[in-house]
Order: structure tokens, then C-alpha cells, then sequence
């Protein structure tokens, strides 16, 4: 494969290479680009130095796929041109997540609906990636009438910017920010902007993109957190079934499910956290119990790292999808 990683300097991008190297993806060439600022610069991949290039310079070069994670305008823009040369993009940016004839996967769930003439492919938002996983199965047995989701979002589903901000405020040091107010030793109820119903864009993304993927049919409401931590992001969910459920037939399903690792041992105060799910592939549920409030009710917490499934690791995946299944290699 002839493989192109668009924002490969970035937190996301630079994770990609990780999974791609981890994975052991069949490379053929590797095309790194990144904007203006880093041309030139070096990066190693599987102990090999290679230069970033510009954009202009990766379309020509017509890789067979392209892993973009460099921003919605920089995907709007680009995109198109790469899927015009003949490339599959997998875009990790919101830009065409709600496009009508662009298919959003998370390979476990729907990555049987993708085809040949699907060039733009729209990676999820890592909050949407992690909670579908751990509810698509139970959603498939017991029918999910509604959702009640509270995120607690790491600093790096931010970028390098939110990043610095949090380690600059933790040692008293003055710089740039990425958000408006102080992080460190904070919580702020305000992922990305707010819209004018006053839900922030990152609430409506879960609520829309669930819609999308799993079932229009679903009510979903969110409340999205930005708090002090780098290893992952958590979630609180509650959910309401259409049918009651066995909560020992809920372990079993969860247990059982591909990418879920079921962690729930409150005997031996075990639990998922961010710190324990750092660096890791799967999604981590706990907490697993009735909610006693309403019938047919289950309360679970879920934590995944954003950078890895919610973000590089899904679109590795369905990069690997397209090459065992769709493209003729
Ligand atoms: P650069 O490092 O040169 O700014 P993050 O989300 O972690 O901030 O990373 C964003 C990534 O997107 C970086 O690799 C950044 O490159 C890249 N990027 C930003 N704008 C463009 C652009 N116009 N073309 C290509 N890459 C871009």
C-alpha cells in the first residue's frame, strides 16, 4: 500500500504511525504531510527517517489510501482532491461525519455497509467511537429506548494547544490556551463551541452521530466535560431498554463483544479509569448495575484512550477493512 498520513505531526497523527507500525499495516511508501510550518522536518517510522511533505505534493503522488487528521477546513479543502486521484481518505475530522452519501464507521459496528465508490470515509468523534461500542451489543438484545450520557473528555481530544495549556498551568507557567479559562485542577461543561439551543457542538456530534450509526429512532442526551486528565475519556451512561434485561446476560454480552474489555470487580475496588486505559485498544466497561430509579434501566461507566480507538486505532481498522475487503490488492 501506498499510505499517506495528513497531519502526521499532530497528537492523532502521530498516534496513527504508532498503530500503523504496531499493527504491522503493509507499507509499500509512506507519505507524511503536515502544514507549511513542518515541510522538511524528519519523523521515524519502523526505525526509517522520512521527510514531511506538503499536501500538494502527497495528491500528486496518488496514495491508495489517506489518513487525515489535520482539521475540518484542511479535509474540506483536501479531501476531494486526494478521492479525485484515486485515493480511499479516512478523515478523522468532523467535516464530512454528517455528509448524506458519507458512511461513518466504527469497524465493529458497520464496516460491512462500505464499498468501492466510498473514497471520503468519516471516522466518528472518539466520544460517539466508545460509547457505540459498548451499547451497540446490548442495543442489538434488549433495544435502547433512550440514552443519558456525561462525558469527562481528556485535553487531548483538544490537540497539542490544550496540552501545553495543562502542563503550563500544573508548573505556573505562562502560555499559550486553548481554552478560556484555567484546566488545571478545573472541569469545563464547554467541548468545542456551543450552538444556539446551548448544547456545545461535541454534545449534538454524540447525540447526531449515534443517530447515524447505530439508530435514528434512539433519544440521546448529552452533557460533554473537558477535565483535567490526559489518558482517555470517560463516560458516565445511563440506559433506558425497550425490554428488561438480565443484568448477568449483560456481563455476558459485554464480555463477549470484540474490543470491549469488561472491567468490574467493586470487591477489589476494580474499575475502568483513564490511567489504566492509556495507550490501550479497547474500550473499558464497569460499573455495571441497575439503575433503581427507572424500569428497565442499567447505569455503566466507560473509558477508552481518545487518541487510539476514539480517534487512530478506528481508522487504522478501517483502513485494514479496505485492504482485505474492498480494495482489489
Ligand atoms: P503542523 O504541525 O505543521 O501544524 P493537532 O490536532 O494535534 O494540533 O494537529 C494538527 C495536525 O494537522 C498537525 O500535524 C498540523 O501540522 C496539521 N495541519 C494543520 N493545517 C494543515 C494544512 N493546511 N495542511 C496539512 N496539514 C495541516
Amino acid at each position: 500500500m501506498k499510505v499517506a498520513v495528513v497531519g502526521a505531526t499532530g497528537l492523532v497523527g502521530s498516534v496513527m504511525l504508532k498503530v500503523l507500525e504496531e499493527r504491522k499495516f503493509s507499507i509499500k511508501e509512506l507519505i507524511l504531510c503536515a502544514s507549511e510550518r513542518s515541510t522538511g522536518k524528519n519523523i521515524i517510522f519502523n526505525n526509517n527517517s522520512y521527510k514531511v511533505t506538503g499536501i500538494s505534493d502527497a495528491i500528486s503522488n496518488k496514495p491508495d489510501i489517506a489518513l487525515f487528521s489535520a482539521g475540518s477546513s484542511t479535509s474540506l479543502k483536501y479531501a476531494p482532491l486526494f478521492a479525485k486521484a484515486g485515493t480511499y481518505v479516512i478523515d478523522n475530522s468532523s467535516a464530512w461525519r454528517m455528509h448524506r452519501n458519507k458512511k461513518l464507521i466504527v469497524p465493529e459496528i458497520n464496516a460491512s455497509i462500505l464499498n468501492s465508490g466510498d473514497k471520503i470515509i468519516a471516522n466518528p468523534n472518539c466520544s460517539t467511537i466508545q460509547l457505540l461500542l459498548a451499547v451497540a451489543p446490548l442495543h442489538k438484545r434488549y433495544k435502547i429506548k433512550r440514552l443519558v450520557v456525561s462525558t469527562y473528555q481528556s485535553v487531548t481530544g483538544t490537540g497539542v494547544k490544550a496540552l501545553n495549556q495543562l502542563n503550563d498551568e500544573e508548573k505556573g507557567i505562562k502560555g499559550e490556551k486553548a481554552y478560556p479559562y484555567q484546566i488545571y485542577r478545573n472541569c469545563l461543561p464547554h467541548c468545542a463551541g456551543f450552538s444556539d439551543d446551548g448544547y456545545t457542538k461535541e454534545e449534538l456530534k454524540i447525540v447526531n452521530e449515534t443517530h447515524k450509526i447505530l439508530d435514528p429512532e434512539i433519544k440521546v442526551t448529552v452533557t460533554a466535560v473537558r477535565v483535567p486528565v490526559e489518558g482517555g475519556h470517560s463516560e458516565a451512561v445511563n440506559i433506558e431498554f425497550e425490554n428488561d434485561f438480565d443484568i448477568s446476560d449483560i456481563r455476558n454480552i459485554l464480555d463477549k463483544t470484540i474490543g470491549i474489555s469488561v472491567q468490574d470487580d467493586i470487591e477489589n475496588n476494580i474499575y475502568p479509569m483513564p490511567i489504566s486505559a492509556e495507550g490501550k485498544d479497547d474500550v473499558f466497561v464497569g460499573r455495571i448495575r441497575r439503575d433503581f430509579s427507572n424500569p428497565k434501566s442499567l447505569n455503566i461507566w466507560v473509558v477508552s484512550d481518545n487518541l487510539r480507538k476514539g480517534a487512530a486505532t478506528n481508522a487504522v481498522q478501517i483502513a485494514e477493512y479496505l485492504v482485505e475487503n474492498v480494495l482489489n490488492v
